[in-house]
């Protein structure tokens, strides 16, 4: 059986670990939460690694019915930033104590895994070899991950979003779970250190697909899991889906820490969109990363996957001070670190 095959036929199946998730889901949020603090506390202490977001293209091939830059959305004003804007925003960064650069874009078809591998070399020289750089553009080949890891990019991040095959087919124009789950394992195969995560709350989630999605971030043993909630974009098909609170999200973020304390979990910007403290909450939920946006201003406005998205004014730099206060109001403090995550350096 094909390995993508073999998880999600393990993910239908009972078996210990998904009875325990399920136990976990049953408990009150204030109970989890103190499970998962203990744990998050146990692997990284009170410390909270930063990580500088560039979202260097909102040009997307793909047509996903929940993104506010979806293909077919028209009233998008389409930029892409030209390898001298992202170096620029790299440097201003490095200068300032990142040590990790997050790139994030649509699908750009201009931006194939050639170009990408030049610019993370570039960005890798420039920072002395300092640092470490998270790639998030998407599908692509087995032999683009091992350029672009060749090339030295570090870490992987792409979401399955859920693990409904159903609902994933139906949201992402026909793309497959499988295929999701098999450039995931393509990705861990080239060496990254492997992200990935869901939306929670996707119209057509209930409990058992949310089980679902916890228990296959635990099957992939991922490095990193990013997760937030889903928030209806008013110019995509989604517009008039339900928008719910973010107790479903909160509740997620604190089992993932309980099932995978050694794995980087990053208090997302959409948890600050749903609500004023969701990132304040996420972190004593467990999480233990927090992404600055460090997009040049001008474009930050039109890279709006959701509305109501936070700091689209501000530096990404401002930020920093603004994240600083919120993350010792819950008790913890920033570290600039390069924050490799445990479970990645206990495997390789
Ligand atoms: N194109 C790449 C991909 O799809 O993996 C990376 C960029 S994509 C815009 C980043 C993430 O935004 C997706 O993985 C998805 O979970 C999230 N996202 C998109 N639309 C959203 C919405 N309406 N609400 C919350 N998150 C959303
Ligand atoms: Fe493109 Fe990613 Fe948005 Fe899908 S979620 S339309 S792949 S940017
Ligand atoms: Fe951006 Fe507070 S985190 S202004």
């Amino acid at each position: 059986m094909n390995r993508a095959d073999f998880f999600l036929a393990q993910l239908d199946e009972d078996s210990p670990v998904k009875d325990y998730i399920r136990e976990l889901w049953a408990l009150s949020l204030d109970k989890l939460k103190s499970m998962a603090d203990d744990a998050c506390k146990n692997t990284y202490g009170d410390e909270v690694y930063l990580r500088g977001l560039i979202e260097y293209t909102n040009v997307c091939r793909m047509d996903c019915l929940y993104c506010g830059i979806r293909k077919s959305n028209d009233k998008v004003n389409r930029y892409r930033l030209d390898e001298d804007s992202i170096l620029a925003a790299v440097e201003e960064g490095y200068g300032r104590g990142f040590r990790t650069f997050v790139l994030q874009g649509g699908e750009d078809p201009e931006w194939p895994a050639e170009r990408l591998a030049r610019l993370v070399a570039k960005i890798k020289e420039l920072c002395n070899y300092e640092v470490a750089v998270t790639l998030s553009s998407g599908l692509m080949t087995k032999d683009d991950y091992v350029i672009l890891r060749d090339a030295g990019a570090d870490r992987y991040l792409m979401r399955f979003e859920t693990a409904d095959s159903k609902l994933h087919e139906r949201l992402r124009g026909g793309i497959s779970l499988r295929r999701r789950i098999q450039a995931l394992l393509d990705m861990r195969d080239a060496g990254f250190e492997l992200g990935s995560g869901f939306m929670c709350g996707l119209p057509g989630e209930d409990d058992e697909v949310m089980l679902k999605n916890l228990y296959l971030c635990k099957l992939l043993e991922l490095d990193m899991i990013g997760i937030g909630p889903f928030i209806p974009h008013p110019d995509t098909p989604l517009k008039d889906a339900p928008q719910l609170g973010l107790e479903r999200t909160l509740k997620a973020e604190a089992i993932l820490r309980i099932i995978l304390p050694g794995a980087n979990l990053p208090a997302t910007t959409a948890a600050g969109s749903l609500q004023p403290d969701g990132r304040e909450r996420m972190l004593e939920c467990g999480a233990n990363v927090l992404m600055p946006n460090l997009t040049p201003v001008i474009h930050k406005k039109d890279y709006l996957l959701y509305p109501g998205k936070i700091c689209l004014d501000e530096d990404g730099f401002k930020c920093v001070s603004c994240l600083s206060l919120r993350v010792a109001s819950v008790g913890k403090k920033i570290v600039w670190d390069i924050g490799t995550s445990k479970n990645y350096k206990e495997r390789n």
